[in-house]
C-alpha cells in the first residue's frame, strides 16, 4: 500500500480506465473515473431532452444534479445519478456523441473539478480523465499521458460496444472518437493536453496488462528511490 496520487490522462479508447483500475488495485489506491461524471450529466440531459447546443440548459441541469461514485464489487466505479445507478447507461453510444459538448462548458467543469478535488483530498487516488495532471491535480506525484493510434483506439472501442450488443460500424466509432478528440483538444477550458511533467505511454502495441505493469513498475521504482 502506497499513499500517492496518480493522474492518468489521454484521449478516448487509449486504455486509461483499464490501466487506472489495475494500477489502483495493485497499489492499494482508490480509483476514480472522472469521465463517468461528465457522462452521467449527459445521460440526464438525453433523458430530459435538453438542447446540447444551449449552454444555459446544460448548466441548469448540472446545478440540479447529484453525482456519486462508489466502488463496485469488481474494483470498477459505480456511478449514481441523483441516487440511481447509471453505470451501464452512461456507456451508451448516444452519450458518446454528446458528452464533449457538456464537458466543454466552464461552469460544468468547475462543479465537477471541485467534486473531484474533494474526493482526492484524502490522497491515495488514481484518477483518470483529460485534465487531471494539468488542472484537477497539478500536484499529483505521478502523471501519465496514455495514447494510441486513432485506428487502434477505434478498434478497441468497437470491440467493447459490439460485445455489449450495440450494432455499430467501426467506421462510425472512429468518426465519433475523432470528433470527441477534436472538441476535447480544442476547447477553451482545460483542453486535453499532456502535462509538461507527464510520462508518455503509447499503448498501440501493448496489452492492458503491459500498460498497467509499466505504470506500477515506474511508481514502485520512484518510491524505492525516494523520488516520488
Ligand atoms: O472512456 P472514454 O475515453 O471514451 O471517455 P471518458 O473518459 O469516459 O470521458 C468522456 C468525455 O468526458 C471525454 O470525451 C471528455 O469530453 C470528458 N472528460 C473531460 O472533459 N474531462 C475529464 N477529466 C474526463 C472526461
Amino acid at each position: 500500500m502506497v499513499h500517492v496520487n496518480i493522474a492518468i490522462d489521454g484521449p478516448a479508447g487509449a486504455g486509461k480506465s483499464t490501466a487506472a483500475k489495475g494500477v489502483a488495485k495493485r497499489l492499494g489506491l482508490k480509483y476514480i473515473d472522472t469521465g463517468a461524471m461528465y457522462r452521467a450529466i449527459t445521460w440526464k440531459g438525453i433523458l430530459k431532452g435538453i438542447d446540447f447546443e444551449k449552454s444555459r440548459e446544460i448548466e441548469l441541469l448540472t446545478s440540479n444534479t447529484v453525482i456519486n461514485i462508489k466502488k463496485g464489487s469488481d474494483d470498477s466505479n459505480r456511478i449514481y445519478l441523483d441516487g440511481v445507478d447509471v453505470t451501464t447507461e452512461i456507456r451508451d453510444p448516444s452519450v458518446n456523441r454528446k458528452v464533449s459538448l457538456v464537458a466543454k462548458n466552464q461552469q460544468v467543469r468547475d462543479m465537477m473539478v471541485a467534486q473531484q478535488r474533494e474526493i482526492a483530498s484524502g490522497g491515495g487516488i488514481v484518477m483518470d480523465g483529460r485534465d487531471i495532471g494539468t488542472h484537477v491535480l497539478p500536484g499529483a506525484h505521478f502523471k501519465f499521458f496514455i495514447n494510441a493510434t486513432l485506428e487502434e483506439r477505434a478498434h478497441r472501442r468497437y470491440l467493447e460496444l459490439t460485445k455489449q450488443g450495440h450494432e455499430i460500424s467501426e467506421e462510425d466509432v472512429q468518426k465519433e472518437i475523432s470528433m470527441r478528440d477534436k472538441i476535447d483538444t480544442e476547447r477553451e477550458f482545460s483542453p486535453l493536453v499532456a502535462a509538461k511533467d507527464a510520462i508518455f505511454v503509447d499503448t498501440t502495441n501493448l496489452t492492458a496488462r503491459e500498460v498497467e505493469e509499466k505504470i506500477v513498475i515506474h511508481v514502485k521504482e520512484c518510491i524505492q528511490a525516494g523520488t516520488a
